[in-house]
């Protein structure tokens, strides 16, 4: 768990954050424990800015990896209480990865674990189309 949490922490440094200079990394780890790292990237229209979660996930998927599946995702910004996902990246984790564990983590070396479900009850997917 350490190691996931520490490639987050190391991708967070890639962050270009310089809106918010909120700097957030991720580490997604895959069933053959291949990690996918991921930093938000901001843009001058504030609109397009992508989390390190979702870059994380499309990163697995751009790489080719098959079959998408994982076992759990680091999520590292610098704040006492611990930074969740956001709205949008908790739907696009709940498609690739559904009810997945998700390690958050301060650099202080505060983290909690818990699993997507609890952040994102009731959610809207494919099954419903
Ligand atoms: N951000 C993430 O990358 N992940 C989160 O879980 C929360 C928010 C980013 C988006 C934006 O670049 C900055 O943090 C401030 O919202």
């Amino acid at each position: 768990m350490n190691h996931l949490i520490e490639a987050a922490r190391f991708a967070r440094e890639n962050a270009h954050a310089p809106y918010s200079n909120f700097k957030v990394g991720a580490a997604l780890e895959d069933l053959n424990r291949r990690i996918h790292t991921g930093c938000n990237v901001e843009n001058a229209t504030y609109g397009l800015t992508i989390c390190a979660e979702r870059v994380a996930v499309f990163k697995a998927i751009s790489g080719g990896l098959r079959p998408l599946q994982f076992r759990r995702i680091a999520v590292v910004a610098d704040t006492e209480e611990l930074t969740p996902p956001c709205g949008a990246c908790r739907q696009i984790l709940w498609e690739f990865c559904g009810d997945i564990e998700i390690v958050l983590a301060n650099l202080k070396g505060k983290s909690e674990s818990l699993q997507l479900k609890t952040l994102f009850p009731r959610a809207f997917d494919g099954r419903f189309l």
